[in-house]
């Protein structure tokens, strides 16, 4: 659906070049729901910019369903665009216009009848839930509503691909589910293809099926989310997870693995999916001559599947806790023996 080929972007400014993107390739399926997460800085709205054409690659190719837009010219690009739509963190809605003239915007400039376009726009807005507020302009409506606008004018071309540019980061967390929630279910409804970038590993845990980690201008890490989440490849990746899985270790517990020693070990045990539900633990205690002591736990779900990890300290002989530690990888556990820092 959208293929990324050796795309690099540098900008030149009169006094230094900027290395945005260097050398990304990525490709997204139809109709997925593709994340893209990354620190500020590390190019995502670049990369999401190049992608509808608003800024130009310096080098490499872009294919929408074979298509490569790079090297439209200007009426192709203007249709190319129009099966792009495009949402944003500040929305970026025309204060004089009211809602429903919003949602129009697109269609006059796609030189739709005036009568279809009203008739198109009223059916989205009452898909983003928002018939009532038609004649309403931005500057009354919630953060939440105005993206919701924003979201019906994306869709007013009836686009096979939703670009979305950190669009639910200047909205608190409720308001930032439903919006997700929209966004997934238009993705099933109407299969469109979603690519998002955001700096929140919230939203890539609520919504998306795979996820790319940029860093630094390239990207580090492709992969399923539960695979990432998992088994994060990269120091940047587990910096996203951290946050998300609160798998920092609580200070207070921290300083109790100043006294790891030959006989007792404060570890962090990490697991997904199936083995969440197994009494691995239990019979990990059960079958070696060690104590375990369970000093805080978590446990989230990145879509259906449970994962979360526990803080724990092995009591034992030396050789005890590394039999019981064996045993827990090879039930699948990620663990890690936590040092002071
Ligand atoms: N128009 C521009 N001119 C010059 N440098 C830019 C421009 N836009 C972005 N940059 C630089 O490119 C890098 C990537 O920026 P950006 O894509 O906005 O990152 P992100 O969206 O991940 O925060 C940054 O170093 C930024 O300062
Ligand atoms: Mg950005």
């Amino acid at each position: 659906m959208i293929e990324i080929k050796n795309l690099t972007k540098i900008y030149t400014t009169p006094t230094q070049k900027i290395l945005a993107l260097d050398n990304v390739n990525l490709s997204v399926n139809k109709g997925e729901i593709f994340g893209i997460i990354g620190l500020s800085g590390a190019g995502k709205s670049t990369l999401i910019r190049c992608i509808n054409m608003l800024e130009k690659p310096t080098k490499g190719s872009i294919l929408i369903d074979g298509q490569d837009i790079t090297l439209l010219d200007k009426n192709e690009l203007r249709l190319a665009r129009q099966k792009i739509g495009m949402i944003f963190q500040h929305f970026n809605l025309l204060s004089s216009r009211t809602v429903l003239d919003n949602v129009m915007f697109p269609l006059e400039i796609a030189k739709v009848p005036h009568s279809q376009a009203k008739k198109r726009a009223a059916e989205l807005l009452e898909l983003v839930g928002l018939s009532d507020k038609a004649k309403a302009y931005p500057s009354q409506l919630s953060g939440g509503q105005k993206q919701r606008v924003g979201i019906a004018r994306a869709l007013a071309n009836e686009p096979k691909i939703l670009l979305s540019d950190e669009a639910t980061s200047a909205l608190d967390p409720e308001t930032t589910r439903s919006i997700l929630k929209l966004m997934k279910d238009i993705n099933k409804q109407m299969n469109i293809t979603i690519l998002l970038i955001t700096h929140d590993m919230n939203v890539i845990k609520q919504i998306c099926d795979r996820v790319a980690v940029i860093d630094n201008s390239r990207i580090v890490e492709v992969g399923d989310v539960l695979t990432v989440f998992s088994n994060p490849g990269t120091p940047t990746s587990r910096s996203f997870l951290n946050a998300i899985i609160k798998s920092e270790v609580p200070e207070d517990l921290l300083h109790l693995a100043k006294n790891n020693s030959n006989n007792s070990k404060l570890i962090r045990v990490s697991f997904i999916g199936a083995s969440a539900g197994e009494p691995i633990i239990s019979n990990m205690i059960k079958n070696f001559a060690i104590k375990a002591n369970i000093l805080y736990g978590n446990i989230d779900r990145v879509k259906d599947t449970p994962f979360g990890n526990l803080v724990m300290e092995i009591i034992g002989e030396p050789q005890a806790i590394t039999a019981a530690l064996d045993f827990l990888k090879d039930n699948g556990l990620e663990i890690e023996v936590l040092k002071h820092v």
